[in-house]
């Protein structure tokens, strides 16, 4: 049985009463930075073409992963759920479980996708759990996915660790997030200075090897990090442009990048087979 991992408060205030999904700066019920490769960088950018880059960025995740078509999925912070519904409606998996460490994001999935968990049979569920543990026997999930969860996480050790449990020999990883580009102690304090969700503790400032290193401790093969920062920072924060000023958050986000203190990976790993 998963033991009970407690929810950080910056975590239970951000995603609690008010929805973040709902702030002007993500939409279509996605939160994340986007992935803006085949978007054009228009002056203004469209509503559409900003939900489209946060599909895009779980299109990349999801096609790292693949292949998908009758294997049993599951997504780790999956937020609203909406990127589980693009998964099932574009990749044709046996069935796909959305886990979220906060209730209230499961609240909010359960009724953003309520149609797809009365089909018959059913091939979506939300389950809450904890990226450290969770709530699943050994062996069920063909593939792990996760997209701008993992910056979240408190033990990405104990994350990898469940991962390789709950994949099935031969499934694979594919994770999305922000990390430090190297293990430089300096890169914590500026990422506090520039960024509000580093100094307050919702964004863990941690090298991109530290998950790469527990993947591969955790008994996963060919772990890798892909630096998907040039398809993600700029058109961000063209995005944000509009409405945010530069110097503030997150239009430091950019900077952060641009100045070598973070950047933007999807991690893979595979279980090798038995
Ligand atoms: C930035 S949102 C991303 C949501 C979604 N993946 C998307 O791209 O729209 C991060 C999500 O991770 C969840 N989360 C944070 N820490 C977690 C943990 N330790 N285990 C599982 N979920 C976690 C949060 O509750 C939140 O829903």
């Amino acid at each position: 049985m998963a033991k009970s991992v407690e929810m950080r408060a910056a975590v239970r205030e951000t995603y609690g009463p008010a929805d973040l999904s709902s702030v002007p700066v993500f939409a279509g019920g996605f939160i994340n930075f986007g992935y803006w490769r085949s978007i054009e960088l228009a002056d203004p950018i469209s509503v559409d073409d900003r939900v489209r880059s946060q599909q895009d960025l779980y299109r990349h995740v999801l096609d790292s992963a693949g292949p998908l078509a009758g294997r049993r999925l599951l997504e780790v912070g999956c937020g609203l759920g909406v990127g589980c519904a693009l998964a099932l409606r574009e990749y044709d998996p046996a069935h796909i479980t959305g886990m979220d460490i906060h209730p209230q994001q499961l609240d909010r999935a359960r009724r953003a996708n309520a149609a797809l968990l009365d089909a018959s049979p059913p091939k979506l569920r939300f389950v809450r759990g904890a990226a450290e543990s969770m709530p699943f026997g050994d062996g069920g999930f063909d593939r792990v996915h996760s997209v701008e969860a993992a910056q979240h996480f408190d033990d990405l050790v104990a994350f990898a660790r469940e991962t390789a449990r709950v994949l099935a020999p031969g499934g694979r990883v594919a994770v999305a997030s922000f990390f430090t580009p190297d293990d430089d102690p300096a890169h914590g304090a500026r990422l506090a200075d520039l960024l509000d969700t580093y100094a307050d503790g919702l964004d863990i400032a941690r090298p991109v090897t530290l998950l790469t290193e527990a993947f591969t401790r955790a008994g996963l093969t060919d772990a890798r990090a892909a630096s998907i920062g040039p398809e993600v920072w700029e058109g961000w924060d063209r995005w944000l442009s509009d409405q945010w000023k530069p110097g503030t958050w997150p239009r430091n986000f950019l900077k952060a990048y641009q100045e070598g203190a973070l950047d933007y990976y999807v991690v893979t790993a595979t279980r090798p087979e038995a």
